[in-house]
């Protein structure tokens, strides 16, 4: 993975503008890191709305769907010109689209590693450049922490009913994320603009 980085930008709690301008005079790379965050934020509170919003008005059972149609399109909608938009995890419930690449995964495994050491992990991010087959990307980050509402379908055995269980098994057999904890990261956004 180092050899495939063209620059590592900087990580985590560490991540200032600062620090990205002064890193190679790379001022560019603040707004790339801007535009993520922005589009960080308003993926994940409109699909945050609409969960609740079912949660509340129809109940667990109907909200899996919702996720399962929502969270697919939100992606898509914000994957536009070369931008690719998605949510990744260590125990992807959805296999065909949250599976982590080599990059993602080592990201994953370092939020993990400072949220078990005390970190909070809402204030998780991380961005780098970096280059690949398909050209130069700058790649950004933010860690997805649970909720006391997230725990109804990705908690322990206890936390989730019989029938979240089965509807569950049944759209996602391969499902593993489950067997979370309040504040352990879910997963995380993943953005990956074209370095123009
Ligand atoms: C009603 C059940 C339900 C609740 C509540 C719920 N999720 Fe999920 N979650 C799902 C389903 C279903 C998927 C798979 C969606 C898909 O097919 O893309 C999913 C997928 C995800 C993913 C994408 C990675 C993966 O595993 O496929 C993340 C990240 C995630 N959920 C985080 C959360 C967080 C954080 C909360 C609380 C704020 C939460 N979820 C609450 C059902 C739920």
């Amino acid at each position: 993975m180092q050899g495939r980085m063209l620059e590592r930008v900087c990580m985590g709690l560490f991540f200032t503008g600062a620090v990205l301008g002064a890193n190679a005079g790379e001022d560019r790379y603040a707004e790339y890191t801007e535009e993520s965050r922005k589009i960080s934020q308003e993926f994940m509170q409109q699909l945050a709305g609409t969960l609740k919003q079912q949660l509340e008005s129809a109940g667990t059972e109907s909200a899996i769907s919702i996720c399962k149609e929502v969270a697919p399109a939100l992606a898509r909608q914000y994957s536009v010109d070369g931008r690719i938009v998605r949510r990744v995890s260590l125990k992807p419930r959805n296999q065909s689209m949250g599976r982590p690449s080599l990059e993602e995964k080592a990201v994953l495994d370092d939020f993990d590693e400072r949220q078990r050491a005390g970190s909070p992990a809402a204030a998780m991010e991380h961005a780098a450049a970096y280059q690949d087959a398909q050209g130069r990307w700058f790649h950004y980050m933010k860690a997805i922490p649970t909720q006391p509402l997230c725990l109804q379908c990705h908690g322990k055995q206890q936390d989730i009913s019989a029938s979240v269980r089965a509807l569950l098994a049944k759209e996602y057999p391969a499902d593993q994320a489950v067997g979370y904890g309040l504040g352990e990261i879910r997963g995380a956004i993943s953005i990956r603009t074209p370095l123009k």
